[in-house]
Formats: structure tokens, C-alpha cells, sequence
């Protein structure tokens, strides 16, 4: 069983969550830890150097998810011009939607919402249907196509590199994810919070009072699309409520492509 898990399994008190249950994911979740400060202090410094280096060429991509909260308000506490932006699939939660303007209030920073292309929707949905994730594989990945990584492309066009909220606690597959590496097309990839641990993420939004989607206190902590995310129950993995009928090595939509990471030593241009 994974750390995320036995915190998960043994912080919530249900055997079966339904979406109408809810309890608040800081007091299930918050927790201090040794090492807490320094990593606080790891990532500020990563966001630091990497505003530094690479200015505007610097974007965060937020899915408005709460390790993506932590990220907003690190750059905002930090004062660093690092630009923020989301994928707004048209299929997200009215809970994570809420988060936009209250980021705006709150940290005076607009966020900038990439949407799919109209016309590449319509089309799908007509020929497809509005819940073709469910029918194939193939179609979900169309789906997430059409709705993620086009507009994904878009946000990162011109850009040197990018900011995500990728943890490795969050599953196998992201076990080993580095704090710098290079995505599929070899753009700088930066996954701040890299080392954190979900009492860490927790733990920080109660310190700094930061404003969380509403849903992760309906047990889901990890949220998507709508159609495509559930809440969990105790014991179930961290990504479970994600396209909860795919097989676990399915589960990616496509956003965090794999690579090599060897490339990353041979880059002199990338932040240590
Ligand atoms: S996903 O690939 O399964 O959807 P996940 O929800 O775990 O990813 O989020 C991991 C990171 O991907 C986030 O911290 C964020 O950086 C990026 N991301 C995911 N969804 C979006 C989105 N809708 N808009 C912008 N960035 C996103
Ligand atoms: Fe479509 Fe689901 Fe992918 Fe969202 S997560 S783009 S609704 S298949």
C-alpha cells in the first residue's frame, strides 16, 4: 500500500463515500510534518529561479485542484510575475469554475482560461455523443483531445516552460516524478511540489487560509471533468475516483506525457 493510501485509509471514518457525503478535507488531511519548511522553502526557491530565468516564457497551468491552489499562492505570496492559466474542458465541476473569480479576488491576478476549439466539440458530441468517454478508450482519449490537449498546446505556445502540480504520492505512475524535467516536446517542465506529501498540501492550505474546491471535502482529491471524476472511498487509491472504470495503466489523459529524463543532464539551459 502506498503512503498515499495508508494516510487516505487511515484520516477518513466511512466505508462507502457517496458525492452527497462530505466532511472537510483540512481536518481529515492537515497534518505537520518534519521537513515541512524546507520543503516549503525548496519550492519557493525552484518558483524563484525559474521566474528569473525564464520571465514571461513562464507559465503555471492550473486545474484550480489544490495542489495547484498551493502553487497560485506561493507565486502570489512571493510576488513572482508568473502568469497563471487553466484548461476549461467545458465539462469541469461548478465548484472548480468558482475557484476563478475567487483566485481574482483574492490574489488581484487574472487567470487565463484556455477553452477547446467550438466547432472540434460540436462535432464530436454530434457524431459521438455527450458521454462518449464511456463507450471506448479510444473516444476518451478523443475526447480528452479535443477538450485538453489542444488548448493544453495553445497555453504552452511561445512559452519555455511550465509549472504543474504533478506530486509523486499522487500514483505508481508519478513515483518518480522530478522537480525539472522536460516534457514530450522538450519544454521545461517544473512540478513544484514534486516531494510533497498530501498532509503537506493540506497542511499548507490551513496555515495560509488558501481557498480549495469544495468538492474535495466530498472525498475527491483528485478532480478532473465532471463525467470523469468520483469521489472515493477508504482504502481506494488517491486517483481511483479518476475514469474509475479504466484499467490503472490507462489512467493518464494525456497532459503528462512520458519522456526520457536522461535528456534533462544533458541540458545546461535547465534549473537545478
Ligand atoms: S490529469 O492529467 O490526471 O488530468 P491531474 O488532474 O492529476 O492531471 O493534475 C496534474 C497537473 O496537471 C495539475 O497540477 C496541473 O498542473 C495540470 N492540469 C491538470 N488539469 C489541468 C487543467 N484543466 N488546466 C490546467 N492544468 C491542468
Ligand atoms: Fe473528456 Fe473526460 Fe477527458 Fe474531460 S477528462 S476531456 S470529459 S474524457
Amino acid at each position: 500500500m502506498s503512503g498515499e493510501q495508508s494516510s487516505l485509509s487511515s484520516s477518513l471514518s466511512f466505508t462507502s463515500a457517496s458525492p452527497a457525503a462530505s466532511a472537510s478535507a483540512i481536518s481529515l488531511y492537515a497534518r505537520a510534518t518534519p521537513g515541512f519548511d524546507q520543503r516549503v522553502a525548496e519550492t519557493v526557491e525552484l518558483l524563484r529561479n525559474a521566474s528569473a530565468k525564464y520571465g514571461k516564457g513562464l507559465v503555471q497551468s492550473s486545474s484550480l485542484g489544490v495542489e495547484d491552489m498551493v502553487i497560485t499562492d506561493l507565486i502570489s505570496r512571493h510576488q513572482l510575475p508568473v502568469a497563471v492559466a487553466t484548461l476549461d474542458t467545458g465539462r469541469l465541476h461548478a465548484e472548480t469554475l468558482a475557484l476563478l473569480p475567487q483566485i481574482e479576488q483574492r490574489y488581484d491576478l487574472k487567470v487565463q482560461v484556455f477553452s477547446p476549439v467550438h466547432d472540434a466539440v460540436v462535432n464530436f458530441v454530434r457524431v459521438r455523443g455527450e458521454d462518449a468517454m464511456y463507450d471506448s478508450l479510444a473516444l476518451r482519449k478523443e475526447c480528452c483531445a479535443i477538450r485538453k490537449l489542444e488548448p493544453l498546446g495553445r497555453m504552452l505556445d511561445g512559452r519555455s516552460a511550465w509549472i504543474t502540480g504533478l506530486r509523486r504520492e499522487q500514483s505508481t505512475n508519478r513515483a518518480e516524478v522530478p522537480f525539472v524535467e522536460f516534457d514530450h516536446v522538450g519544454r521545461v517542465k517544473l512540478n513544484a511540489l514534486a516531494a510533497w506529501s498530501w498532509a503537506d498540501v493540506w497542511h499548507y492550505i490551513q496555515t495560509f487560509d488558501v481557498p480549495y474546491n469544495a468538492l474535495h471535502d466530498q472525498f475527491m482529491p483528485s478532480i478532473g471533468c465532471a463525467p470523469c471524476t468520483r469521489a472515493i472511498s477508504v482504502g481506494e487509491d488517491f486517483r481511483s475516483g479518476r475514469w474509475w472504470w479504466e484499467s490503472e495503466d490507462a489512467k493518464e489523459c494525456g497532459l503528462h506525457k512520458a519522456h526520457s529524463n536522461e535528456d534533462l543532464k544533458k541540458n545546461p539551459g535547465a534549473p537545478a
